[in-house]
Protein backbone atom coordinates (compact mmCIF):
# COMPACT_ATOMS: atom_id res chain seq x y z
CA UNK A 1 0.00 0.00 0.00
CA UNK A 2 2.84 2.36 -0.80
CA UNK A 3 0.44 4.64 -2.69
CA UNK A 4 -1.28 5.54 0.55
CA UNK A 5 1.79 7.35 1.79
CA UNK A 6 1.45 9.97 -0.92
CA UNK A 7 0.25 13.11 0.91
CA UNK A 8 -3.51 13.72 0.69
CA UNK A 9 -4.39 16.28 -1.94
CA UNK A 10 -1.11 15.69 -3.83
CA UNK A 11 -3.09 14.52 -6.83
CA UNK A 12 -6.33 15.70 -8.39
CA UNK A 13 -9.56 13.78 -7.69
CA UNK A 14 -10.28 10.65 -9.78
CA UNK A 15 -12.92 12.39 -11.84
CA UNK A 16 -10.26 14.81 -13.07
CA UNK A 17 -9.32 12.34 -15.78
CA UNK A 18 -5.99 10.71 -16.31
CA UNK A 19 -4.18 11.76 -13.12
CA UNK A 20 -2.36 9.03 -11.18
CA UNK A 21 -4.22 7.59 -8.22
CA UNK A 22 -3.32 6.14 -4.87
CA UNK A 23 -5.01 2.82 -4.13
CA UNK A 24 -7.17 4.66 -1.57
CA UNK A 25 -8.33 7.22 -4.15
CA UNK A 26 -9.05 4.50 -6.72
CA UNK A 27 -11.11 2.56 -4.16
CA UNK A 28 -12.99 5.72 -3.26
CA UNK A 29 -13.88 6.16 -6.94
CA UNK A 30 -14.77 2.50 -7.55
CA UNK A 31 -18.56 2.00 -7.76
CA UNK A 32 -19.58 0.21 -4.57
CA UNK A 33 -22.61 -1.41 -2.98
CA UNK A 34 -23.51 -1.16 0.69
CA UNK A 35 -25.86 -3.61 2.41
CA UNK A 36 -25.27 -2.76 6.07
CA UNK A 37 -25.77 0.89 6.85
CA UNK A 38 -28.26 2.38 9.32
CA UNK A 39 -29.69 5.58 7.89
CA UNK A 40 -29.89 7.08 11.41
CA UNK A 41 -26.20 6.23 11.81
CA UNK A 42 -25.41 8.44 8.83
CA UNK A 43 -26.86 11.59 10.39
CA UNK A 44 -24.53 14.57 10.25
CA UNK A 45 -23.87 15.80 13.82
CA UNK A 46 -24.77 19.33 12.73
CA UNK A 47 -28.17 18.06 11.57
CA UNK A 48 -28.71 16.30 14.92
CA UNK A 49 -28.00 19.56 16.75
CA UNK A 50 -30.29 21.55 14.46
CA UNK A 51 -33.22 19.09 14.69
CA UNK A 52 -32.80 18.70 18.46
CA UNK A 53 -32.80 22.45 18.96
CA UNK A 54 -35.93 22.86 16.85
CA UNK A 55 -37.75 20.04 18.65
CA UNK A 56 -36.56 21.17 22.11
CA UNK A 57 -34.71 17.90 22.75
CA UNK A 58 -31.83 18.34 25.22
CA UNK A 59 -28.44 17.01 24.07
CA UNK A 60 -25.51 16.19 26.36
CA UNK A 61 -23.45 18.60 24.23
CA UNK A 62 -24.01 20.75 21.17
CA UNK A 63 -20.34 20.51 20.26
CA UNK A 64 -20.56 18.52 17.05
CA UNK A 65 -17.10 17.07 17.60
CA UNK A 66 -18.12 15.59 20.96
CA UNK A 67 -21.67 14.47 20.28
CA UNK A 68 -20.65 11.06 18.96
CA UNK A 69 -18.59 9.64 21.83
CA UNK A 70 -19.07 6.21 23.43
CA UNK A 71 -16.90 3.48 24.90
CA UNK A 72 -18.90 0.29 24.26
CA UNK A 73 -21.69 -1.16 22.12
CA UNK A 74 -24.25 -0.33 24.83
CA UNK A 75 -23.05 3.26 25.10
CA UNK A 76 -23.07 3.47 21.32
CA UNK A 77 -26.70 2.30 21.22
CA UNK A 78 -27.64 5.08 23.69
CA UNK A 79 -26.12 7.67 21.33
CA UNK A 80 -27.86 5.99 18.38
CA UNK A 81 -31.21 6.19 20.19
CA UNK A 82 -30.62 9.85 21.04
CA UNK A 83 -29.95 10.57 17.36
CA UNK A 84 -33.14 8.71 16.43
CA UNK A 85 -35.16 10.76 18.91
CA UNK A 86 -34.36 14.00 17.05
CA UNK A 87 -36.33 12.79 14.02
CA UNK A 88 -39.79 14.07 14.86
CA UNK A 89 -41.43 14.98 11.53
CA UNK A 90 -41.83 13.45 8.07
CA UNK A 91 -39.58 16.25 6.74
CA UNK A 92 -36.84 15.29 9.21
CA UNK A 93 -36.78 11.78 7.73
CA UNK A 94 -36.73 13.25 4.21
CA UNK A 95 -33.76 15.44 5.10
CA UNK A 96 -31.95 12.51 6.68
CA UNK A 97 -32.49 10.34 3.58
CA UNK A 98 -31.32 13.13 1.30
CA UNK A 99 -28.14 14.03 3.22
CA UNK A 100 -27.34 10.36 3.81
CA UNK A 101 -27.23 9.50 0.10
CA UNK A 102 -25.36 12.69 -0.80
CA UNK A 103 -22.63 11.90 1.73
CA UNK A 104 -22.27 8.27 0.62
CA UNK A 105 -22.30 9.10 -3.10
CA UNK A 106 -19.25 11.34 -2.53
CA UNK A 107 -17.30 8.14 -1.76
CA UNK A 108 -18.41 6.02 -4.69
CA UNK A 109 -21.49 4.32 -3.24
CA UNK A 110 -23.84 3.71 -6.14
CA UNK A 111 -26.35 1.33 -4.57
CA UNK A 112 -27.45 0.67 -0.98
CA UNK A 113 -30.02 -1.26 1.00
CA UNK A 114 -30.34 0.98 4.07
CA UNK A 115 -31.75 0.06 7.47
CA UNK A 116 -34.21 2.25 9.32
CA UNK A 117 -35.43 1.26 12.79
CA UNK A 118 -38.72 2.98 13.62
CA UNK A 119 -39.71 1.18 16.87
CA UNK A 120 -39.07 4.24 19.06
CA UNK A 121 -41.12 6.47 16.82
CA UNK A 122 -43.98 4.01 16.44
CA UNK A 123 -44.15 3.58 20.23
CA UNK A 124 -44.36 7.38 20.51
CA UNK A 125 -47.29 7.52 18.07
CA UNK A 126 -45.60 8.31 14.71
CA UNK A 127 -47.15 6.74 11.60
CA UNK A 128 -44.96 4.22 9.76
CA UNK A 129 -46.42 5.47 6.47
CA UNK A 130 -45.11 9.01 7.18
CA UNK A 131 -41.63 7.75 8.06
CA UNK A 132 -41.42 5.61 4.93
CA UNK A 133 -42.83 8.35 2.69
CA UNK A 134 -40.44 10.97 4.14
CA UNK A 135 -37.39 8.76 3.79
CA UNK A 136 -38.33 7.71 0.26
CA UNK A 137 -38.81 11.35 -0.77
CA UNK A 138 -35.32 12.28 0.49
CA UNK A 139 -33.72 9.23 -1.12
CA UNK A 140 -35.39 10.01 -4.46
CA UNK A 141 -34.23 13.65 -4.39
CA UNK A 142 -30.62 12.62 -3.70
CA UNK A 143 -30.84 9.90 -6.34
CA UNK A 144 -31.92 12.50 -8.92
CA UNK A 145 -28.85 14.62 -8.03
CA UNK A 146 -26.21 11.93 -7.71
CA UNK A 147 -27.47 8.80 -9.50
CA UNK A 148 -26.80 6.88 -6.26
CA UNK A 149 -29.73 4.57 -5.47
CA UNK A 150 -30.87 3.58 -1.98
CA UNK A 151 -33.57 1.07 -1.09
CA UNK A 152 -34.75 0.34 2.45
CA UNK A 153 -34.87 -2.45 5.02
CA UNK A 154 -37.25 -1.95 7.96
CA UNK A 155 -35.44 -3.18 11.06
CA UNK A 156 -37.17 -4.54 14.13
CA UNK A 157 -35.55 -3.16 17.30
CA UNK A 158 -34.99 -6.21 19.53
CA UNK A 159 -35.13 -3.98 22.63
CA UNK A 160 -38.84 -3.37 21.99
CA UNK A 161 -39.69 -7.09 22.02
CA UNK A 162 -41.32 -9.58 19.64
CA UNK A 163 -44.86 -8.17 19.63
CA UNK A 164 -43.67 -4.69 18.56
CA UNK A 165 -41.83 -6.50 15.75
CA UNK A 166 -45.00 -8.27 14.61
CA UNK A 167 -46.94 -4.98 14.75
CA UNK A 168 -44.37 -3.18 12.58
CA UNK A 169 -44.33 -5.95 9.97
CA UNK A 170 -48.12 -6.10 9.98
CA UNK A 171 -48.32 -2.36 9.31
CA UNK A 172 -45.67 -2.60 6.61
CA UNK A 173 -47.75 -5.26 4.88
CA UNK A 174 -50.83 -3.07 5.11
CA UNK A 175 -48.93 -0.12 3.59
CA UNK A 176 -47.72 -2.33 0.78
CA UNK A 177 -51.23 -3.57 -0.01
CA UNK A 178 -52.50 0.03 0.10
CA UNK A 179 -49.75 1.18 -2.30
CA UNK A 180 -48.59 3.90 0.13
CA UNK A 181 -46.07 6.23 -1.58
CA UNK A 182 -42.48 5.20 -0.89
CA UNK A 183 -43.27 1.73 0.43
CA UNK A 184 -41.97 0.25 -2.84
CA UNK A 185 -38.48 1.23 -1.61
CA UNK A 186 -38.77 -1.18 1.33
CA UNK A 187 -37.31 -4.45 0.07
CA UNK A 188 -36.86 -6.29 3.28
CA UNK A 189 -37.17 -6.70 7.03
CA UNK A 190 -34.31 -7.13 9.50
CA UNK A 191 -33.57 -6.63 13.19
CA UNK A 192 -30.89 -4.83 15.14
CA UNK A 193 -30.04 -3.41 18.58
CA UNK A 194 -28.83 -5.54 21.46
CA UNK A 195 -28.14 -9.26 20.96
CA UNK A 196 -27.16 -10.16 24.50
CA UNK A 197 -29.86 -12.07 26.38
CA UNK A 198 -32.21 -12.09 23.38
CA UNK A 199 -33.16 -15.40 21.75
CA UNK A 200 -33.58 -14.67 18.02
CA UNK A 201 -36.20 -17.44 17.83
CA UNK A 202 -38.57 -15.18 19.80
CA UNK A 203 -38.91 -13.10 16.59
CA UNK A 204 -40.05 -16.07 14.47
CA UNK A 205 -43.64 -14.79 14.14
CA UNK A 206 -42.49 -11.39 12.85
CA UNK A 207 -40.17 -13.02 10.30
CA UNK A 208 -42.84 -15.51 9.14
CA UNK A 209 -45.26 -12.64 8.65
CA UNK A 210 -42.66 -10.60 6.74
CA UNK A 211 -42.04 -13.56 4.42
CA UNK A 212 -45.81 -13.92 3.85
CA UNK A 213 -45.94 -10.24 2.86
CA UNK A 214 -43.17 -10.87 0.33
CA UNK A 215 -40.32 -9.09 2.12
CA UNK A 216 -36.71 -10.27 1.95
CA UNK A 217 -35.18 -11.18 5.31
CA UNK A 218 -31.94 -10.34 7.07
CA UNK A 219 -30.89 -9.70 10.67
CA UNK A 220 -28.04 -8.52 12.91
CA UNK A 221 -26.51 -11.57 14.53
CA UNK A 222 -23.08 -12.64 15.67
CA UNK A 223 -21.88 -9.14 16.52
CA UNK A 224 -21.58 -10.40 20.08
CA UNK A 225 -23.78 -13.53 20.12
CA UNK A 226 -22.59 -17.11 19.45
CA UNK A 227 -22.73 -18.96 16.11
CA UNK A 228 -25.79 -20.93 17.31
CA UNK A 229 -27.75 -17.63 17.24
CA UNK A 230 -26.68 -17.11 13.62
CA UNK A 231 -27.90 -20.61 12.77
CA UNK A 232 -31.24 -19.84 14.44
CA UNK A 233 -31.59 -16.61 12.44
CA UNK A 234 -31.15 -18.50 9.18
CA UNK A 235 -32.88 -21.79 10.00
CA UNK A 236 -35.77 -20.77 12.25
CA UNK A 237 -36.37 -17.23 11.01
CA UNK A 238 -35.51 -17.83 7.36
CA UNK A 239 -33.02 -14.96 7.04
CA UNK A 240 -31.35 -14.88 3.62
CA UNK A 241 -28.47 -12.67 4.81
CA UNK A 242 -26.71 -12.10 8.13
CA UNK A 243 -25.62 -8.66 9.32
CA UNK A 244 -22.17 -8.83 10.97
CA UNK A 245 -22.03 -12.63 11.35
CA UNK A 246 -18.67 -12.25 13.08
CA UNK A 247 -18.92 -15.21 15.44
CA UNK A 248 -19.54 -17.57 12.51
CA UNK A 249 -15.76 -18.14 12.38
CA UNK A 250 -16.04 -19.94 15.75
CA UNK A 251 -18.01 -22.76 14.10
CA UNK A 252 -16.06 -24.32 11.19
CA UNK A 253 -18.97 -26.57 10.16
CA UNK A 254 -21.30 -23.60 9.89
CA UNK A 255 -18.64 -21.72 7.90
CA UNK A 256 -18.46 -24.59 5.41
CA UNK A 257 -22.23 -24.64 5.07
CA UNK A 258 -22.58 -20.85 4.69
CA UNK A 259 -19.80 -20.83 2.10
CA UNK A 260 -21.49 -23.61 0.11
CA UNK A 261 -24.88 -21.89 0.26
CA UNK A 262 -23.34 -18.46 -0.51
CA UNK A 263 -25.27 -16.83 2.33
CA UNK A 264 -24.39 -13.13 2.30
CA UNK A 265 -22.64 -11.68 5.35
CA UNK A 266 -22.68 -7.90 5.67
CA UNK A 267 -19.42 -7.43 7.57
CA UNK A 268 -18.40 -4.07 9.07
CA UNK A 269 -14.74 -4.39 10.16
CA UNK A 270 -14.13 -0.79 11.27
CA UNK A 271 -17.44 -0.70 13.16
CA UNK A 272 -16.41 -3.89 14.98
CA UNK A 273 -13.28 -2.08 16.18
CA UNK A 274 -14.85 1.30 16.96
CA UNK A 275 -18.31 0.32 18.25
CA UNK A 276 -18.16 -3.25 19.55
CA UNK A 277 -14.48 -3.17 20.60
CA UNK A 278 -14.34 -6.73 19.29
CA UNK A 279 -10.66 -6.50 18.26
CA UNK A 280 -7.80 -4.19 19.18
CA UNK A 281 -6.99 -3.34 15.54
CA UNK A 282 -8.21 -3.93 12.01
CA UNK A 283 -5.32 -6.33 11.41
CA UNK A 284 -6.88 -8.66 14.03
CA UNK A 285 -10.26 -8.83 12.27
CA UNK A 286 -11.25 -12.22 10.76
CA UNK A 287 -12.42 -10.65 7.47
CA UNK A 288 -9.57 -12.24 5.44
CA UNK A 289 -10.24 -15.63 7.08
CA UNK A 290 -13.92 -15.28 6.17
CA UNK A 291 -13.08 -14.51 2.53
CA UNK A 292 -10.45 -17.28 2.37
CA UNK A 293 -13.06 -19.78 3.64
CA UNK A 294 -15.24 -18.92 0.63
CA UNK A 295 -17.86 -16.94 2.58
CA UNK A 296 -19.81 -14.26 0.72
CA UNK A 297 -18.42 -11.62 3.09
CA UNK A 298 -19.10 -8.06 1.94
CA UNK A 299 -17.74 -4.73 3.22
CA UNK A 300 -19.92 -2.10 4.87
CA UNK A 301 -19.71 0.87 7.27
CA UNK A 302 -22.68 0.23 9.67
CA UNK A 303 -23.01 3.76 11.16
CA UNK A 304 -20.57 5.94 9.21
CA UNK A 305 -21.36 9.35 10.73
CA UNK A 306 -21.30 8.04 14.29
CA UNK A 307 -17.95 6.33 13.67
CA UNK A 308 -16.37 8.90 11.36
CA UNK A 309 -16.21 6.43 8.46
CA UNK A 310 -17.13 6.33 4.81
CA UNK A 311 -17.28 3.41 2.39
CA UNK A 312 -14.18 4.54 0.47
CA UNK A 313 -12.19 4.52 3.71
CA UNK A 314 -13.67 1.13 4.68
CA UNK A 315 -12.31 -0.35 1.44
CA UNK A 316 -8.96 1.48 1.64
CA UNK A 317 -8.29 0.61 5.28
CA UNK A 318 -9.17 -3.06 4.76
CA UNK A 319 -6.90 -3.18 1.69
CA UNK A 320 -4.07 -1.63 3.74
CA UNK A 321 -4.58 -3.89 6.77
CA UNK A 322 -4.63 -7.12 4.78
CA UNK A 323 -2.42 -6.19 1.85
CA UNK A 324 -5.27 -6.69 -0.62
CA UNK A 325 -4.66 -5.62 -4.23
CA UNK A 326 -6.96 -3.37 -6.24
CA UNK A 327 -8.38 -6.47 -7.95
CA UNK A 328 -9.02 -8.18 -4.61
CA UNK A 329 -11.09 -5.13 -3.68
CA UNK A 330 -12.92 -5.17 -7.02
CA UNK A 331 -13.89 -8.79 -6.27
CA UNK A 332 -15.28 -7.65 -2.89
CA UNK A 333 -17.29 -4.90 -4.60
CA UNK A 334 -18.70 -7.47 -7.05
CA UNK A 335 -19.65 -9.74 -4.14
CA UNK A 336 -21.66 -6.81 -2.77
CA UNK A 337 -23.78 -7.03 -5.93
CA UNK A 338 -24.16 -10.80 -5.55
CA UNK A 339 -25.34 -10.46 -1.93
CA UNK A 340 -27.73 -7.63 -2.79
CA UNK A 341 -31.43 -7.93 -3.52
CA UNK A 342 -31.14 -6.18 -6.88
CA UNK A 343 -33.23 -7.63 -9.70
CA UNK A 344 -31.07 -9.79 -12.01
CA UNK A 345 -30.94 -7.25 -14.88
CA UNK A 346 -29.90 -4.40 -12.55
CA UNK A 347 -27.30 -6.62 -10.90
CA UNK A 348 -25.83 -7.50 -14.31
CA UNK A 349 -25.69 -3.83 -15.32
CA UNK A 350 -24.02 -2.89 -12.04
CA UNK A 351 -21.41 -5.65 -12.40
CA UNK A 352 -20.58 -4.31 -15.88
CA UNK A 353 -20.27 -0.79 -14.48
CA UNK A 354 -17.88 -1.95 -11.74
CA UNK A 355 -15.72 -3.84 -14.28
CA UNK A 356 -15.68 -0.90 -16.73
CA UNK A 357 -14.72 1.65 -14.08
CA UNK A 358 -12.12 -0.71 -12.59
CA UNK A 359 -10.59 -1.14 -16.07
CA UNK A 360 -10.35 2.66 -16.41
CA UNK A 361 -8.86 3.13 -12.92
CA UNK A 362 -6.32 0.28 -13.02
CA UNK A 363 -3.76 1.85 -15.40
CA UNK A 364 -3.77 5.04 -13.31
CA UNK A 365 -2.81 3.29 -10.07
CA UNK A 366 0.42 4.46 -8.53
CA UNK A 367 2.96 1.72 -7.94
CA UNK A 368 5.76 1.92 -5.38
CA UNK A 369 8.02 3.14 -8.18
CA UNK A 370 5.73 5.87 -9.50
CA UNK A 371 4.87 6.97 -5.96
CA UNK A 372 8.56 7.39 -5.06
CA UNK A 373 10.45 8.26 -8.23
CA UNK A 374 14.16 8.48 -7.77
CA UNK A 375 15.40 12.00 -7.19
CA UNK A 376 17.00 13.32 -10.41
CA UNK A 377 20.17 14.28 -8.50
CA UNK A 378 20.35 10.87 -6.85
N1 LIG B 1 -27.93 -0.23 15.40
C1 LIG B 1 -27.07 0.60 14.80
N2 LIG B 1 -25.83 0.12 14.80
C2 LIG B 1 -25.89 -1.09 15.43
C3 LIG B 1 -24.94 -2.08 15.73
N3 LIG B 1 -23.65 -1.95 15.41
N4 LIG B 1 -25.36 -3.17 16.40
C4 LIG B 1 -26.64 -3.31 16.73
N5 LIG B 1 -27.58 -2.40 16.46
C5 LIG B 1 -27.20 -1.30 15.80
ZN1 LIG C 1 -25.67 -2.55 12.06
Amino acid sequence: MSGDRVPPGAFPRPEDGEAPLTLAAALDALPKVELHCHVEGTMRPATVVELATRAGIPLPTTDVTELYSYGSLDEFLSVFWLVQSTLTTRDDWARLGYESVLDAAAHGRVYAELFFTPARHLAAGSALGDIVAGLAEGLAAAEAETGSVAMLIADIDRAFGPSAGVAMVDELGRLRRAGTPGVERVLGVGMDSTELGVDPASFTDAYRLAARHGFRLTGHQGENSPPSAIATLVDALGAQRVDHGLSLVDDPELVTRFAAERIGLTVCPNSNIRIANAFPALADHPFPAMRAAGLLATLNTDDPALTDLDLGYEYASVAAAFDYSFDDMVAIALDGVTASWLPADDARALRTRIHTTADALRPRLLTALTAYPEHPEG
